[in-house]
């Protein structure tokens, strides 16, 4: 994948961006919470029958997922592929309905909001996908994708006033003015995710759900667009609900993180403590597959047995424990709520202690 499409070589060096490495999103994370998601669910309808329309099942997506993000912290939302990650950053914003729980953002409730309402909230809390060609309109100029929630909000006094902003919002991403009139296929991957992200930020939002932003480009600009991330951050005081499978990503950009594993949330804590010592035996088997910050040490990996089961048909007691190493009758009989440990984490297992991380 080429980043110099659009004739800029090389990819930002913006001046917010820095070097890699040299920081972490581990550390303290802000307080003051902005979202407050309780027992949320979601369970897709299965329909069948020779006409059909009939329910034979459902897909159990999301069940009884319950988190906070404060004001200007990232929180990442890691798991396997089909857990419910997507799932659930949709139904924060109501992309998808869920089928129970409570979803508070700055007081308000979601969830019982008008359309109209839901609208005007929506400025405040945006979303950034993973794919960069789907996500921008081919054939609209990068000014007017870049204005759509200025034009959506009417967030400007005039045309001058508008260019003015989308100018400003390209330079908080690295790009230029020259880029006003060039069209998405003249960019890059990774350029096309700023323009994204620009358009994100553009309204000014409290929370941005970034769903896979870096998955689809090339691993030499991943770290790019995350430090423009944490530089927005740092700058504009945007939380994220940083949805990603790619745990080295999560651990430079995150505060905190969810774990999910079929549709529950397994352990929630703090980054450096998650790596330190992850407490649910699913969190030990992901953090063996990431490799050892001293190149020196080779990890040994923890394979599980089996593969994930189907959201369709979940397993009784903890959804884990058909894969789980240390699984016991109980197990098998009562699922785990996500209890708060004494260190301030919380993880739904039975047995949840500190687990080693194999080297
Ligand atoms: N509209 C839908 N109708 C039926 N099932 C759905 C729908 N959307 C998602 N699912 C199912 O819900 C489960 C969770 O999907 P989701 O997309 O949230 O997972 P994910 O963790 O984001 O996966 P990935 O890492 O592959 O993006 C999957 O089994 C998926 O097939
Ligand atoms: S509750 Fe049991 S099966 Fe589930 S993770 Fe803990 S030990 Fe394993
Ligand atoms: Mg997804």
């Amino acid at each position: 994948m080429r980043e110099d499409v659009a004739g800029d070589v090389p990819p930002p060096p913006t001046p917010l961006s820095r070097g890699e490495g040299e920081r972490s999103g581990c550390g303290t994370p802000p307080s003051g919470q902005l979202l407050q998601v309780r027992g949320l669910t979601k369970h897709f309808l299965i329909t069948g029958g020779p006409a059909g329309v009939r329910t034979i099942g459902q897909v159990r997506a999301v069940e009884d997922v319950s988190f906070g993000v404060a004001a200007g912290e990232t929180l990442a939302l890691v798991g396997e592929s089909g857990c419910g990650k997507s799932t659930t950053g949709r139904m924060l914003l109501r992309l998808t309905e869920p089928t129970s729980g409570s979803v508070q953002f700055a007081g308000e409730d979601l969830l019982a909001l008008s359309h109209r309402a839901l609208q005007r909230r929506r400025r405040q809390m945006q979303i950034v996908s993973q794919d960069p060609y789907a996500s921008l309109s081919p054939r609209q100029a990068v000014e007017d994708i870049v204005a759509e929630p200025l034009d959506v909000y009417r967030l400007y006094a005039s045309r001058a006033a508008r260019r003015e902003r989308v100018v400003e919002l390209l330079r908080l991403v690295g790009l230029d003015a020259s880029h006003l009139r060039r069209r998405p296929f003249e960019f890059s991957g990774g350029q096309r995710q700023r323009i994204a992200i620009a358009r994100a930020i553009a309204p000014e939002p409290r929370m941005i759900v970034a769903d896979e932003p870096v998955s689809a480009l090339d691993v030499s600009i991943r770290s790019q667009v995350v430090n423009l991330m944490q530089d927005l951050q740092e700058r504009l005081g945007v939380a994220y609900l940083f949805i990603s499978h790619d745990l080295a990503v999560v651990r430079h950009i995150a505060h905190r993180i969810a774990v999910m594993y079929l549709g529950r949330l397994v352990e929630l804590a703090e980054c450096d403590a998650l790596f330190d010592a992850p407490h649910h035996p699913y969190t030990q088997a992901l953090l063996s597959a990431v490799p050892a910050p001293d190149p020196e040490r080779k990890r040994t990996r923890i394979i599980l047995r089996g593969d994930v089961p189907s959201p369709a048909r979940v397993p009784s007691g903890c959804h884990f424990h058909p894969r789980c190493p240390i699984a016991q009758q109980i197990c098998r009989e009562s699922i785990p709520p996500l209890r708060q440990q004494p260190d301030g984490r919380s993880v739904a297992c039975h047995f949840a202690t500190a687990f080693p991380i194999p080297v």
